[in-house]
C-alpha cells in the first residue's frame, strides 16, 4: 500500500533533515504505529504519505514514495486524497462547521460525492466511530475525545483505503485514548490500512500490528 524507497527530506531553510535515507513498506491491511521523540519526523512521514510533503510543505526531497502504486511526486495531492485520508494533529482548529453532521457533509461536498451516497456514508462513519448519538450536537460543546472521533469520522466519510492519524489522542485522558484506539482497531479489521503517529509507544504496542520507531535523522527501527 505504501513504499518509501531511500527517502530523504529537508524542509526549506531547516538546518537538518526531517527524514534521512528512509526505506519502508506498509502492506495493504496493516495497522502500523509510528513513534519516536519530538522532532524525529513522525508528522513528516505521514505528510509524505499524503503528498503534502513535498507538494505543500516544500523542501529538498530525494528518493521515492508510492501509495497504492502512485508516485507521490507525479500525483497531485487531490488525486492521492481518493485513497489517503489524513487526520491532523490539532483537530480542533480543523473544524469548519458548527454541528457535527454538517462537518461531515462539508467534506462530502468538497469531494463531489453524489448526494444519494451521503446518508450511507454518514451513518457508517458515525456508527464505526461510535458517535451516532452525537450527530446533531454542537461541536464546541463536545468533550475532547468526542471531538477526536468527529474528526476521524469526517475523514472516514470520504472512504479512504489508507487512514493516517497524527497523534489522534493528544491531550485525552487514558480511557479516551484507548477508546480512540479501539475505534482504529475496528476500522482496521474492516479492511482499512491504518498508520498512526503517537509518542506513547506502549499504547501502540498494545494495539498495532507493527511499531516503527523513528530515531531522528530519519533512521527507523522496528
Ligand atoms: N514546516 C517546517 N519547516 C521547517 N522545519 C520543519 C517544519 N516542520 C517540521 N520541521 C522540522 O522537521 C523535523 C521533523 O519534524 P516533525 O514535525 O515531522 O517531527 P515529529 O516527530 O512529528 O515531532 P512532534 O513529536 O513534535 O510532533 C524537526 O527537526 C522539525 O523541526
Ligand atoms: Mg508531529
Amino acid at each position: 500500500m505504501v513504499s518509501f524507497n531511500n527517502v530523504t527530506f529537508r524542509y526549506n531553510d531547516a538546518a537538518r533533515n526531517a527524514l534521512t535515507n528512509l526505506t519502508l513498506e506498509i502492506a495493504d491491511g496493516e495497522f502500523v504505529g509510528v513513534t519516536g521523540s519530538g522532532g524525529t519526523g513522525k508528522s513528516t512521514l505521514l505528510y509524505a504519505m499524503a503528498g503534502a510533503v513535498p507538494h505543500f510543505l516544500k523542501g529538498d526531497f530525494y528518493g521515492a514514495v508510492t501509495v497504492d502504486g502512485l508516485d507521490t511526486i507525479d500525483t497531485p495531492p487531490v488525486e492521492l486524497a481518493k485513497t489517503v485520508g489524513l487526520v491532523m494533529q490539532d483537530t480542533d482548529s480543523q473544524f469548519v462547521a458548527v454541528e457535527v453532521e454538517d462537518e461531515l457533509r462539508f467534506g462530502l461536498d468538497n469531494f463531489g460525492v453524489p448526494r444519494d451516497e451521503y446518508e450511507d456514508r454518514l451513518s457508517e462513519a458515525f456508527r464505526v466511530c461510535g458517535i451516532s448519538p452525537l450527530r446533531n450536537r454542537i461541536i464546541r460543546e463536545l468533550s475532547g475525545g468526542q471531538k477526536r472521533k468527529v474528526a476521524i469520522a469526517s475523514i472516514l466519510a470520504l472512504r479512504p483505503r489508507l487512514l493516517l492519524l497524527d497523534e489522534p489522542t493528544g491531550e485525552l485522558d487514558p480511557p479516551s485514548k484507548r477508546q480512540v484506539f479501539h475505534t482504529l482497531t475496528e476500522l482496521n479489521k474492516g479492511g482499512i490500512t491504518v498508520v498512526v503517529a503517537e509518542k506513547n509507544a506502549a499504547l501502540l504496542r498494545e494495539f498495532c500490528g507493527r511499531v516503527i520507531t523513528l530515531e531522528g535523522e530519519g533512521n527507523a527501527e522496528e
